[in-house]
């Protein structure tokens, strides 16, 4: 039974300093900036330099569950949570690392929501930090436009009265393994020299198969979400949906008839960040003054997996 609302108490973000622009791309494949940006909305990412690692760009709080959405972990084990937590000195957390690709902050937002809720947890810090640019292969034109490196965090604790989480829900469909996916490293195509140097690591995408399903997805989500809360699109204030592509960010919002002056996009700056992307984009919202109190905000997210999601809050 759901008894204690959990809320969002407090949000922050990081990124590399390293740069790459459109410009910088069109000297190691066959593209452009008119293309990139047409296509997509990007014109630069951040991109972090050797010696940088997923974990060193959370932020620290006092928590008793860490939620770490990566699909770019430091190392296989111990996790990237733990990691952080050590960083932090956050010992009295249970850290574990949460992967669904894209989706994987919203996830980590919909669990330690069930479990703030049930008493299990009071404070959970759920972070979304990827280093996607060591993962991009650079003579992939459809896929090395697109990534861009950063984190991002909040603290999710117990609220009282209307404000707070409105309604969360993650869906998965593992049929679409091969929209995105990265074979290699694991124990199906362990590492090995042949392995490498096929670049099985690096991400493989059929983009424009992967478009429409993350279009569709997060518009029946987002409504899903919203109906179950007995609200519709059109009492959104503030919508924040993955920043995968301004097209996709464009298409979604159309299909919910959510008006353009409603819906936060930065993606011409840092690219698909993948599980950082909603939580970075939240935190500019908030440190702007974007999302004010009493605002609803609807999350929505899609990615590899394929996975998807939507939260709702009121702030
Ligand atoms: N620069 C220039 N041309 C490029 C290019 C690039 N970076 N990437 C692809 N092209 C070319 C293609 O080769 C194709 O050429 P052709 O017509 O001669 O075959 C043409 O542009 C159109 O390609 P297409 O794949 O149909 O373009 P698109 O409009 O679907 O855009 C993506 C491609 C990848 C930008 C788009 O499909 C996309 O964003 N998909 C979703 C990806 C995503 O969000 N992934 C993460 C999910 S969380």
């Amino acid at each position: 039974m759901a008894n204690q609302r959990a809320g969002i108490l407090g949000t922050g973000h990081a990124y590399p300093e390293g740069i790459l622009t459109n410009a910088d791309l069109a000297e190691l494949v066959e593209t452009s900036d008119e293309w990139i940006t047409t296509r997509t909305g990007i014109k630069q990412r951040r991109k972090a330099a050797p010696g940088e690692y997923t974990s060193m760009f959370a932020d620290p709080s006092d928590i008793d569950l860490l939620l770490c959405a990566t699909v770019t972990p430091d190392q296989i084990l111990p996790s990237t949570g733990c990691i952080i937590q050590a960083e932090l000195g956050a010992n009295n957390a249970a850290a574990m690392d949460v992967v669904a690709a894209c989706s994987g902050f919203l996830y980590g937002v919909a669990l330690a929501n069930s479990m703030i809720q049930n008493g299990q947890s009071k404070y959970a810090l759920v972070i979304g930090s990827e280093i996607l640019t060591q993962y991009v292969d650079y003579t992939d034109r459809q896929t090395c436009v697109l990534f861009g490196d950063g984190a991002g965090a909040a603290v999710l604790g117990p609220v009282e009265g209307d404000k707070g989480i409105l309604g969360a829900k993650i869906k998965s469909d593992g049929r679409y393994e091969e929209q995105l996916f990265s074979p290699g490293g694991g124990t199906r195509r362990k590492p090995t020299a042949e392995t490498l140097a096929a670049g099985d690591h690096f991400f493989k995408m059929k983009g424009n198969e992967l478009f429409k399903v993350a279009v569709r997805s997060m518009a029946e989500i987002s409504r899903d979400v919203l109906e179950n809360a007995g609200l519709t699109p059109a009492d959104i204030d503030i919508f924040i949906p993955h920043q995968a592509n301004q097209r996709i960010t464009e298409a979604v919002a159309d299909r919910l008839n959510v008006d353009s002056s409603k819906v936060y996009s930065n993606i011409a700056v840092h690219g698909n960040t993948s599980s950082a992307s909603i939580p970075i984009a939240l935190d500019e919202c908030v440190t702007s003054g974007r999302i004010k109190e009493g605002d609803l905000v609807m999350m929505t997210s899609f990615g590899g997996g394929v996975t998807w999601g939507g939260v709702l809050v009121r702030w």
